[in-house]
């Protein structure tokens, strides 16, 4: 530490020194520091700022600390704070005083801005393709369950019948719209904050456009102490994050449901369920509840940084180291959410005749007997009015609207004739035939679609 230190009178205090190192965090960042680097001290060669001798031997310096952490033999030392003056340190060592150059016309405040980005992107990549691969994992389980019928909910009330591919397709559009905010925040990111120096910009003559090429940027940043002191791109990701999470956990939940003896609508495969200690006959949705209980860490994550943030003046504050415990914890949650609950939707069973049942059951077919009344001239709200007294007329003599004769129907209006009977769930279904609706010939070209937009990008 002692060249960041050089106007002290004296070491740090251990303890302040414990506080301030990160490079127990940061380490991460290895691959991206030293691609910064490596393209900086090119181009620091290229502009004759160092010479082309010493920015090669930088270079392959540079790669023999990249071969070291790999292997695992690198010591990151936490007397040396971040990952940036480890690799550095480990630079001097390997190549000598020259390495001690790499550092000219660059601050670790435009460096690290530089390794969260190009980090964000890779995890802005790996994250849209774990969506992409959830959502194939919905496809299947439609796909391989299309003639299934549940009953569609509104306050958790069963409402009217429905495909369980059309409420499975649902859940596919919202990670849809995520793929796209994910997308829609990658563009922001894409932009080369190095050669901002610590807030003002460099004194050398460098070329940005160099850097931005070699380290795949479409863009460059126009605000030296914006680039510095920037980080909506995180917030953008744990934005977009929390509400995939929450899209997640409201998938988690219905399994959760729907796998208990109350619903009994879905089996899961014991590789994705945990026994009780205590309870032999227990079989627990352990993970779709640990994916609903890590939605709250990465909402927390969020707020974190957006606490953090609030209220720092311009333009690099040590506050924003504070920024990467929570990210890398948020791409490592969503990434492993991701993977683990598409595993376990490729392996449940649907135990197709019990939600079939329940989409049979009560009087779910109330709509469809109003709809009836309607096509014969009825207005809709008297309609609605007589399916009710209809219903409670049903439950008081104990009995489903299927099992009522046509002569009791008659009682409440005239208009019901015997074809009453050909209302059934398969009837109902089919009549929702608009787009967005229900109908086995709409969920047909509903996946037929689907599948199109995940093959297509
Ligand atoms: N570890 C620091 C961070 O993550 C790197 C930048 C340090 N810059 C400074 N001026 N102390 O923010």
């Amino acid at each position: 530490m002692s060249n960041i230190r050089g106007r002290f009178q004296k070491d740090a205090d251990k303890a302040a020194a414990a506080y301030s190192a990160s490079v127990f965090i940061d380490w991460r960042l290895y691959p991206y520091d030293i691609a910064g680097s490596i393209v900086h001290a090119r181009m620091l060669g290229k502009q004759g700022i160092i010479s082309s001798q010493e920015a090669e031997t930088i270079v392959d310096g540079l790669k023999a600390v990249l071969e070291e952490i790999e292997e695992g033999t690198f010591k990151f030392s936490p007397e040396l704070e971040d990952v940036h003056m480890n690799i550095e340190a480990g630079l001097i060592e390997k190549v000598g005083e020259v390495g001690g150059k790499l550092h000219t016309a660059r601050s670790r405040n435009d460096q690290v801005a530089l390794d969260m980005r190009l980090f964000t992107k890779d995890a802005i990549n790996r994250t849209v393709l774990g969506l992409k691969g959830f959502q194939e994992a919905l496809l299947s389980l439609a796909e391989a369950n299309k003639e299934v019928v549940m009953p569609g909910y509104t306050h958790l009330q069963r409402a009217q019948p429905v495909l369980f591919a059309h409420h499975l397709l649902a859940y596919f559009e919202m990670l849809q719209r995520d793929i796209e905010r994910f997308s829609e925040c990658l563009e922001r990111v894409d932009v080369l904050p190095l050669g901002s120096g610590a807030v003002a910009g460099v004194a050398y003559d460098i070329d940005r456009d160099f850097l931005a090429k070699g380290l795949g940027f479409s863009r460059i940043s126009r605000n030296s102490m914006d680039a510095v002191s920037d980080r909506d791109y995180i917030i953008e990701y744990e934005a977009t994050a929390a509400i995939c999470m929450m899209h997640l956990s409201r998938l988690a939940e219905e399994i959760i449901l729907w796998s208990s003896a109350e619903f009994d609508f879905i089996e899961l495969d014991d590789a994705y369920a945990t026994g009780s200690s205590i309870m032999p006959q227990k079989k627990n949705p352990d993970i779709a509840e640990l994916v609903r209980g890590k939605t709250g860490r990465v909402y927390g994550r969020l707020t974190a940084l957006l606490t953090t943030m609030k209220g720092l003046p311009l333009s690099y504050n040590r506050d924003l180291q504070e920024d990467k415990e929570g990210f890398f914890d948020c791409v490592d949650t969503l990434l492993s959410s991701l993977e683990v609950f598409a595993g376990m939707l490729g392996s449940l069973r649907v135990k197709a005749e019990s939600m079939a049942k329940a989409a049979g059951e009560g009087y779910i077919l109330a709509t469809d007997l109003a709809d009836y009344l309607v096509k014969k001239g009825e207005a809709f709200r008297t309609a609605h009015d007589i399916v009710a007294r209809l219903v409670s007329y049903a439950e008081e003599k104990g009995k489903l609207l299927n099992e009522l004769k046509p002569a009791e129907y008659k009682k409440f209006s005239t208009r019901f004739g015997d074809d009453v009977s050909s209302i059934t769930v398969d009837s109902s279904l089919a009549a929702r035939d608009n787009t967005g609706g229900t109908a086995p010939k709409q969920v047909a070209a509903a996946l037929k679609e689907a599948k199109k937009m995940i093959d297509t990008d």
